[in-house]
Order: structure tokens, then C-alpha cells, then sequence
């Protein structure tokens, strides 16, 4: 007998075979499998733009809420708009034109070794920092420098907390922190977003008179005084000591300290 009718005779005998055999429960199990994958798979693609867009909007509204400009009553796009990005070189703590700062993708950044280096000292829990990050400028309608806002991260107990702190003008005094993303413990670390506890921020200082960076998540004040000092959550002491960590870091010498001092002394 040929292959064909053999194939003739292994098809019949399926179809003809009892609908609650072994064989065709099989076909139906792996038929099904193959059509909701393939679904969860064309849905995944389709949906990555929107993602992609909402991710966007969700950094807008974390900038917007840490200036404390967001109003759900107006478009997140056209709020937005009065914010100036531009990418800062740490290194130099100037700002370059060597990338588009509507488009840069500080992750990234981070990620790609030609634009990163890998952290020896790391009390942020890190690894590899970029020498670029995006950061957002606020000018007021005489287009005076209003506030600054610059994004922070670093390890707390689970994961890693990414967000923002917001400067005044002065490059000294915090406005408002707050993190977007994060996966520390509900009721715990996850309390970093507690409206009271993010409030503590407001009117801090990062460095005393001498420029020493004073700021510190504690449960006690330090010697430099209350002006210098947030509370660290209770319950939560691990996630606190990972956010004056990430904080300190970006606010010192590997972080920020640069840019800052020349926003001090108006060389931007
Ligand atoms: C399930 C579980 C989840 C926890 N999650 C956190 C957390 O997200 N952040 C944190 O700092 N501590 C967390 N802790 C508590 C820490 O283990 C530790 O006890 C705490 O940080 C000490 O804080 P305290 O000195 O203020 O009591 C968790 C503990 C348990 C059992």
C-alpha cells in the first residue's frame, strides 16, 4: 500500500473515531492552544504602541505631580508642554545636544556600555549608570528658572525605585519627591507613596551653608539639623536606608552635585 492511502486510512480512521477518544481530545487540546496563543501574541504586538504611549503619559503625570502642576482637568500633552527637557552630561554637568531630549531613553542609556559605566562604589544598588539623563526644566512666564526636576534611582529592599525629585530654582531646596515605579510591599516600603509621608519633602534642604550634602532619610535627625532631615518610614527601615541611598548618590559628587553647582553660579 502507498504512503498516500496509508495517510487515506490514518485520517479516516480519526474522523471516524468516537469524539471522546484519546486522539481527537488531543487534537482539540493542541488546536486550542496553538489559536489562544497565537491571539495573546497578535494582542501583545498590537497593543505595545498604547503601552508604549501610556508609559509616556504616566512619566508626564509623575513630572507634572512632583512640580506640583498636575490638574486632571487639563490635557497631560498640553501640560507637559511647559517643560523644557534637555539631556544632561553628568560628567560635565552641562547640558549636550548630542541627543534628541524628546526621545532619549535614559534606560537605555544605562544599558548600552558606550553611554554607561559600570559603578565600582554603588551605594544605590545600580550597577551601570548613564552618563546622559534627561532632565526637566520649569521657567516661569518671564522665563526665569522656576524649578528643576531630575529623575532618581536605586535599590530599596525588593526593587528598584525609579522617580523624581524636584528642586527650586536655587538648586538646594527640594520641592516634592515622589517615585513612579517600584515594587516594595504594600503597607511597608510601598508607603513611599504615601501622600503624608512624600509631603515631608517639601522645604528640605540637600546642602548647608559649606555646600556639605546634609539630606538624610532617617528615624533620628543628624547633627546638621531638621532642615536636612526626612523621616524614615516605620515599619519600613530597609526601603527607608534604600531611598537615602539612591537619594545621597544622585545628590553627591557621582550624581548631580556638578550640574547643581553650576546652576548655583548661573553657568548654564
Ligand atoms: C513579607 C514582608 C515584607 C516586607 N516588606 C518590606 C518592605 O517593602 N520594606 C521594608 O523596609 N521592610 C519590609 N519588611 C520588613 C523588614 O523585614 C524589616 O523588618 C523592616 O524594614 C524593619 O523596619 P523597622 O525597623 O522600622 O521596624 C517586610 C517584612 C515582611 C515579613
Amino acid at each position: 500500500m502507498s504512503d498516500n492511502s496509508e495517510n487515506k486510512g490514518f485520517i479516516r480512521r480519526f474522523l471516524d473515531a468516537p469524539a471522546d477518544s484519546v486522539g481527537k481530545t488531543v487534537f482539540v487540546a493542541v488546536a486550542l492552544c496553538l489559536v489562544a496563543s497565537m491571539i495573546v501574541s497578535a494582542t501583545a504586538v498590537a497593543l505595545r504602541p498604547t503601552q508604549e504611549i501610556n508609559k509616556q503619559k504616566d512619566k508626564q503625570v509623575n513630572i507634572l505631580q512632583v512640580a506640583g502642576l498636575y490638574d486632571p482637568a487639563v490635557d497631560v500633552t498640553d501640560a507637559f508642554g511647559k517643560f523644557e527637557p534637555q539631556v544632561l552630561e553628568i560628567e560635565t554637568g552641562t547640558f549636550t545636544d548630542k541627543f534628541d531630549a524628546a526621545t532619549f531613553d535614559d534606560r537605555a542609556s544605562a544599558d548600552n556600555p558606550e553611554t554607561s559605566i559600570e559603578l565600582d562604589e554603588d551605594p544605590a544598588g545600580i550597577g551601570r549608570q548613564s552618563k546622559y539623563v534627561t532632565v526637566y526644566l520649569l521657567r516661569d512666564d518671564a522665563g526665569e528658572l522656576d524649578k528643576v526636576i531630575l529623575p532618581i534611582h536605586g535599590y530599596g529592599l525588593w526593587s528598584t525605585l525609579y522617580g523624581f525629585i524636584a528642586l527650586e530654582e536655587n538648586g538646594n531646596d527640594i520641592f516634592g519627591l515622589q517615585f513612579y515605579s517600584h515594587a516594595e510591599t504594600p503597607g511597608l516600603g510601598a508607603e513611599v507613596d504615601n501622600p503624608r509621608w512624600k509631603s515631608l519633602w517639601s522645604g528640605k534642604k540637600l546642602s548647608d551653608d559649606n555646600g556639605d550634602l546634609q539630606i538624610t532619610v532617617a528615624k533620628t535627625a543628624t547633627a546638621a539639623g531638621a532642615d536636612f532631615h526626612v523621616d524614615a518610614l516605620a515599619g519600613a527601615t530597609l526601603t527607608s536606608v534604600g531611598v537615602d541611598n539612591l537619594v545621597r548618590f544622585w545628590m553627591g559628587e557621582e550624581g548631580y552635585a556638578l550640574f547643581l553647582e553650576n546652576l548655583k553660579s548661573g553657568d548654564l
